[in-house]
């Protein structure tokens, strides 16, 4: 049976963007795979956190995340801190990557912004972390939305060169599972923009916590063009918010986008906002309620992360003692 690693980092709600681009992704890959789940803390600090937000981010993250159809039983669902094993490994790949592959990051580049010199190391070394939660447990499939895609390619020019270096075959090659719809999904205010949970305005964004009432709000407010909808999909191309409303609402009902563009083609924006917030409400609302009820107990959602934080060590402990013995470690 593969192994998929996939990370969230609890730096804010989770957004529609990390829904469809990969908690869906998640709950769908269960069947027929062995599955780490994480919430990564150590990924989220590259930028500052306020820590009583951090902790109550990761808690209410784990419950969606249950509340998604993620079973923390059969599957493990943890907290990166809690197992040592990931910033040993992110250590040594420190001292495999190169300071030319980090510096093409594209990620590293949009969220340092102008201010490089006064960006974190942490962001800087960022990707070499996230190589190391995925080869720590020999995981090969991670189900990631697009962005993630040029960190994945890096993860395994990583991995071949620890393996070129000590002569070894030990580190296996690792494949990005990107969903075949909806991999990008775009701000509400900016159609050429990534939904992101750490966008300063709440108006661009779906929060997987937000009510009928204000998605009803963003999405009456969301940035539309005054013509109406095409109807043939390559009409969208040009029209950044057209599409990724078209796109978002074709993700959630299972249709693509020209079959729904056969039913609101040729007709302005105010009837398809009006299906496309039923769409959100009917498919959010479960996972909503569900979410509040877990967050009720605060302890089963720590025990949930315990659970799994020994559980995954229990995997990643062997692997990453033997690339420390691999790399001439005295244990
Ligand atoms: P993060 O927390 O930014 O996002 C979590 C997942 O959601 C996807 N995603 C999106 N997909 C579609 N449209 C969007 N607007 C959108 N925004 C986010 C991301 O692609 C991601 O799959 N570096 C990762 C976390 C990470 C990780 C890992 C992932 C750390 N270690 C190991 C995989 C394997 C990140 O920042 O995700």
């Amino acid at each position: 049976m593969q192994r998929i690693f996939s990370g969230i980092q609890p730096s804010g709600i989770p957004t529609l963007g990390n829904y469809l681009g990969a908690i869906r992704n998640w709950v769908a890959l269960q069947q027929g795979h062995e599955c780490l789940y994480c919430l990564v803390d150590l990924h989220a600090i590259t930028t500052w956190q306020d820590p009583a937000a951090l902790r109550a981010q990761t808690l209410t993250q784990t419950a969606i995340l249950l509340a998604s159809g993620i079973d923390p039983e059969r599957h493990i669902v943890f907290n990166q801190s809690a197992n040592s094993a990931h910033a040993r490994l992110a250590w040594i790949l420190n001292c495999v990557a190169r300071i030319g592959w980090l510096n093409r990051m594209t990620q590293f580049k949009d969220k340092a912004g102008k201010d490089r010199e006064g960006a974190s190391a942490g962001l800087y070394v960022y990707p070499n972390l996230m190589a190391a939660d995925i080869m720590a447990y020999h995981a090969t499939r991670v189900p990631v939305g697009d962005d993630q895609k040029q960190h994945l390619e890096l993860a395994n020019d990583i991995a071949q060169k620890f393996n070129h270096d000590y002569g070894v075959d030990f580190f296996p090659a690792m494949e990005a599972v990107v969903p075949p719809a909806a991999a990008r999904v775009m701000s509400l205010r900016d159609g050429t923009r990534k939904m992101s949970k750490s966008d300063p305005s709440d108006q661009s964004r779906i929060n997987l916590t937000d009510d009928a009432d204000a998605i009803a709000l963003k999405i009456r407010r969301a940035k539309t063009d005054p013509e109406p909808l095409p109807t043939d999909p390559a009409d969208l191309e040009a029209r950044p918010e057209a599409r990724n409303l078209v796109t978002i609402l074709a993700a959630l009902s299972d249709r693509t986008p020209a079959e729904v563009l056969a039913e609101h083609g040729g007709s302005g924006f105010g009837p398809f906002k009006d299906a496309l917030t039923q769409q959100l409400q009917q498919s959010l609302a479960p996972i909503t309620a569900e979410t509040r009820r877990l967050l009720a107990d605060p302890g089963y959602l720590q025990g949930v992360l315990r659970r799994g934080a020994g559980r995954a060590q229990a995997i990643s402990e062997p692997i990453v003692r033997e690339a420390e013995r691999i790399v001439g470690f005295v244990s």
